[in-house]
């Protein structure tokens, strides 16, 4: 059960019979002087009928005490007409144990829209680079909670396989094959191979004049270019999957629609823009002009959709795409996980395919924006040489990082055991460094910081669990769900238990704007608060019942720790 939803239908119903139609706002509140959850919605509800706010709260609170189980809650109308909800133990301890016997520890499975989450998205061309993470982590987490909220979720990678980007690497593979190169085995390393294919562009002239034509053989479809084009992509493909494997990230091949499946497209999207009205030629190029877009000089820039010499930019693959997702596909709401740098094209985008009707009113599609990784300079996160840093080896020094940590700590366990874990700390690591930060800043990537075992980190997280499960079995107390009564008298163990059956609440306000920090937060808090119940509350010293209560509390935690880290994407260890 949502606790916050629950006061607030209960508010907002009991203010409707006193002929108020307003919302009552419940919040968790931070400050237990404040009880654990205050509404905050009567003050607006007094000024438009002109009543004294306190009067009404209080009239409120008597008829939200009339209307619900006495022994629930307490209410306290405070300051300039708020009420402060105080849940009773028994109250407490009777939805946490509808919160043990639920496999889904209370989260409700009733949501259904279609919602099609556009994520990862490299550009083929290259290997894939640390900027990846970002949209690649985001994504996924908010996918795997979208699915577990009930919702039908469209995974899709918008993968960059077309453009003249591909013309030096095209006509390098042809280079290769004519000199019996071991084309296979230098495409093993895609940076490089792109690296070399630029170097020769600039520095060779008939070199570059292939790479052109490689351009026009692509738009062209010719076969000879589409035998190599294909052989370059499924490589760079595996590479992507591996990554994804290794990362743990849901996206498989079939959900990959790549920039190219829409080019038989394109030609009816620019028509359609056409039959709108919304195409103005400009010096040969086919634009739409949006007022928002200014230049410098004041005066509107277009968005170009068809260049003069025929060639489809960004925009129009994207144009075509909206059109799919929303007709072919009929997604409720299309989420693009892409950088912020990228605000511009998308607000262009969604206005011109609103414009153009590819779009309807109930249908939302939105770009979920994140910001970028600096290093402890503060610049973009790059190599020593100033290129990109490569996703695989960012993974492989995590992994190796943790193994150096994980071997000084656990030196005695068994060599394959500590591979295990090192991996899965790493992977884990990166991972919600990522997501513990705030969406929508840049944030700096430190691997002390996110290797820690101390602070919020996925260490700090996957040690707290591997703690609890210590901690249930050396109790021996059998793990029956059906048959223990929580017994709440510590005041650390109110507090615990309040943040257990707050799970529901903070996985579905990750989804509200898609920030899966605050899942994180939520987790964090709840090992910390779990810390101090058990620095205060003896377990296996305790008298059996109150044993049992305390165990059944370790077990939850566990259980809801599990559940959250997996939701984020992050695997636990029972033992490390
Ligand atoms: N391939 C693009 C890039 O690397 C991101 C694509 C995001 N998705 C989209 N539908 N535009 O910048």
């Amino acid at each position: 059960m949502n606790l916050k939803l629950f006061l607030e239908r209960q508010t907002s119903k009991c203010l409707s019979e006193l002929g108020l139609d307003n919302s009552a706002l419940v919040k968790q509140s931070s400050r237990p002087e404040h009880g654990q959850y205050q509404a905050n919605g009567v003050m607006g509800a007094a000024k438009k009928t002109g009543q004294n706010p306190r009067q009404l709260a209080s009239d409120l609170a008597s008829l939200l005490q009339e209307k619900n189980d006495p022994n629930n809650f307490e209410l306290e109308v405070a300051g300039p007409g708020f009420i402060n909800f105080t849940l009773s133990g028994e109250f407490l301890s009777k939805t946490l144990h509808d919160l043990e016997k639920d496999p889904r520890l209370g989260v409700s499975l009733d949501k259904k829209r279609k919602i099609l989450a556009d994520y990862s998205s490299p550009n083929l061309a290259k290997e894939m680079h640390i900027g990846h993470l970002r949209s690649t982590t985001i994504g996924d987490a908010c996918s795997r909670i979208l699915e577990f909220l009930g919702h039908e979720v469209v995974r899709v990678n918008h993968v960059g396989d077309w453009g003249s980007q591909f013309g030096s690497l095209l006509a390098y593979m042809d280079k290769l094959s004519e000199a019996e190169s071991n084309l296979g085995s230098e495409l093993k390393d895609l940076e490089l191979f792109y690296k070399k294919a630029t170097e020769l562009f600039k520095e060779d002239e008939n070199f570059a004049k292939s790479a052109r034509e490689y351009v026009v053989k692509l738009q062209s479809e010719d076969p000879q270019c589409m035998k190599l084009w294909s052989q370059f992509i499924a490589e760079s493909l595996d590479h992507c999957q591996n990554v994804y494997e290794r990362l743990g990230v849901a996206l498989k091949k079939e959900n990959t629609v790549a920039e190219s499946f829409y080019n038989n497209q394109l030609n009816a999207v620019i028509t359609d823009l056409e039959s709108a009205g919304l195409i103005t030629l400009s010096d040969g190029a086919k634009c739409v002009f949006l007022d928002a877009g200014k230049g410098r000089d004041g005066e509107p820039t277009p968005a170009i959709v068809q260049k003069s010499d025929g060639g489809f930019p960004y925009i129009a693959t994207d144009l075509a795409a909206t059109k799919y997702r929303s007709k072919a596909l009929q997604v409720d709401d299309a989420l693009y996980f892409v950088d912020a740098r990228q605000a511009l094209h998308f607000k262009d985008l969604f206005k011109i395919a609103k414009r153009a009707g590819f779009i309807d009113g109930n249908q939302n599609f939105v770009h979920i924006a994140n910001g970028i990784i600096l290093n402890k300079e503060g610049k973009p996160y790059k190599t020593r040489e100033g290129g990109a840093v490569k996703l695989a080896e960012v993974i492989d020094e995590s992994i190796s990082r943790a193994k150096l940590i994980v071997s000084e700590k656990a030196s005695e366990m068994p060599d394959e055991e500590q591979k295990r874990i090192s991996e899965l700390v790493g992977i884990g690591s990166i991972k919600y460094a990522e997501l513990s930060k705030n969406r929508t800043t840049d944030y700096v990537f430190d691997w002390d910081q996110m290797l820690s075992f101390d602070g919020n980190t996925a260490p700090y997280l996957m040690y707290a669990y591997t703690r609890i499960r210590g901690i249930i079995n050396n109790s021996g107390v059998p793990s029956d769900k059906n048959k223990n009564r929580f017994n709440l008298t510590d005041r650390s163990e109110v507090k615990l238990a309040l943040k257990l059956v707050q799970f529901t609440e903070s996985v579905e306000a990750v989804v509200e704007d898609y920030n899966p920090n605050l899942l994180c937060n939520y987790l964090f808090e709840l090992a910390q608060i779990f810390m101090a119940f058990y620095e205060h509350c003896p377990v296996n010293s305790s008298e059996q019942a109150t044993k049992e209560s305390r165990i059944h509390l370790c077990d939850l935690t566990g259980r809801v720790l599990k559940k959250g880290l997996e939701l984020l994407g992050i695997e636990v260890l029972e033992r490390m």
